[in-house]
């Protein structure tokens, strides 16, 4: 009799998790990709869609989902989201959607705001799937060269110069052909890089399965006997560095930041504090000791760039130079910041990560983008995910896994057809 109830509690059990795994229909499909349509350079017919003013009776009846704000985050939802039918409004407070993916245009030059490069867009790849299933794969990418990076160091005679190669073995390798002394700090750096980056999804998951298991998970170290991710996401970048080698240079290219592409983008740390006094000023309008304040600032990078690669100076022909007014404007960020929510070390820690989830105390109202997963384009389209499944209850990265097989087959189909011709 016992035996009877727990088989069929176990049944119950098992053919519901299966049903809450698999059982619900997907958002996405191989065939919902279509090849790319021309690229539109009508910049009023862009504003027509990406500047939609609002207007009380625009907005259409019986709504399941509002989004606000349509940066890379808040769209990945909505996208996720309309793709099961479901009726969603995006709302934006800029004149323009697109968050930190918006451009604008100042005296015929178009300049990007957070998008110069990204990794991991490779066929096939779990962040290209995503892309291409929310824009249609209507968005494309250009591979950047080989060398896709220049770290210089110090300035004058004594400046050092590092080149920076993409792919997975390259990098390491080209790092190690510029430290000869230090391949073995080389090859540590990569080996814990490598796996952080195979074992991210765990750490997503811990935003998935209910939190009490989360946390009993980490708490009781369960978690870390599983997977050395639970403790190295919340470990000090420098600490590790300093583990690793002496080296200072080598230190400053494990953890450099990176920026480049279609303008010269430069960029430097500053305090909120300094640009301050002028917050309640109104945009471009804030008057001319801000604009000769700001000024000082760009004339020094533009300087310090060009000690580095003179030929810019007299190439210099439109400058535009924001600070964490425009963040604060453009962006709606608190206090300027330039990630939202600050990045640092107790937010990485497991426990945090378990704890700072899509859902909130607030019924229905749900976090998604950088501030819930990690920044940067893909950390925040996985917090855009996130976001899709604890509103739908239902895990969308199942959907994308076994779309990515059926992908996989599908490459090694027409690559078996491909030979076969070719015999
Ligand atoms: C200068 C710069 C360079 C970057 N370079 C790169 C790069 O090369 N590669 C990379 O991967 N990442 C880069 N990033 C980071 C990346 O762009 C961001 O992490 C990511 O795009 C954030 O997406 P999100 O959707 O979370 O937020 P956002 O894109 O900021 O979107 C949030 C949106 O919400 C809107 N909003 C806020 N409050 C409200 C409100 N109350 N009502 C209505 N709307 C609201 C905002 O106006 C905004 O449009 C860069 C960022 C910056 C700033
Ligand atoms: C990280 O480690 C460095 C070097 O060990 C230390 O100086 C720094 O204070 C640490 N930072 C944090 C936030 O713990």
């Amino acid at each position: 009799m016992w035996l009877l109830v727990v088989v069929v509690c176990f049944l119950v059990w098992a053919v519901g998790t299966y049903w809450y795994l698999f059982g619900k229909p997907s958002p996405f499909s191989v065939e919902s990709v279509r090849p790319p349509g021309p690229l539109e350079l009508d910049q009023k017919k862009r504003h027509k869609i990406l500047k939609q003013g609002f207007r009380k009776e625009k907005v259409p009846e019986n709504l399941d989902a509002i989004v606000i704000g349509s940066g890379i985050g808040g769209m990945t939802a909505a996208a996720t989201l309309a793709k099961l039918g479901k009726r969603v409004l995006v709302l934006e407070q800029h004149d323009q959607a697109g968050g930190c993916c918006h451009t604008f245009t100042e005296k015929g030059f178009e300049f990007d705001i957070g998008l110069h490069y990204i990794g991991q867009l490779h066929e096939n790849s779990l962040f290209k799937i995503v892309m291409d299933q929310i824009t249609e794969g209507q968005v494309q990418f250009v591979e950047l060269d080989k060398h896709f990076d220049t770290i210089v160091i110090g300035t004058g005679e004594k400046s050092r110069k590092y080149t920076i190669y993409s792919g997975k073995t390259e990098m390491e390798e080209h790092l190690k052909e510029q430290f000869p002394d230090d391949t073995k700090a080389v090859e540590e750096f990569f080996k814990i890089m490598k796996m952080s980056a195979r074992k991210t999804h765990l750490l997503a998951a811990l935003k998935l399965i209910p939190q009490w298991v989360a946390l009993f998970l980490l708490k009781s170290g369960i978690a870390n006997l599983y997977s050395s991710i639970f403790r190295l996401v919340g470990t000090n970048a420098t600490a590790v560095a300093d583990s690793l080698t002496s080296n200072k240079d080598l230190h400053i290219i494990f953890y450099y930041l990176f920026y480049g592409k279609s303008c010269m983008t430069i960029l430097t740390v500053v305090n909120y504090e300094w640009f301050e006094e002028w917050k309640d000023t109104p945009v471009r309008k804030r008057g001319d000791d801000y604009l000769a304040y700001k000024m000082r600032f760009a004339n020094n990078l533009f300087d310090w760039a060009c000690s580095q690669y003179p030929k810019l100076r007299d190439k210099l022909v439109y400058q535009e130079v924001s600070t964490p007014l425009s963040n604060t404007h453009y962006l709606g960020r608190y206090l300027g910041a330039m990630y939202s929510a600050e990045h640092n070390l107790e937010r990485f820690q497991a426990e945090a990560i378990a704890r700072n989830r899509c859902d909130t105390p607030v019924k229905n109202l749900f976090i998604s983008g950088q501030d819930v997963f990690s920044c940067g384009i893909a950390g925040a389209l996985h917090g855009g995910l996130l976001c899709a499944s604890t509103v739908l209850k239902h895990i969308v990265y199942i959907d994308l896994l076994m779309l990515k097989k059926k992908l996989k087959k599908k490459k090694a189909r027409e690559t078996a057809e491909q030979v076969k011709k070719l015999l």
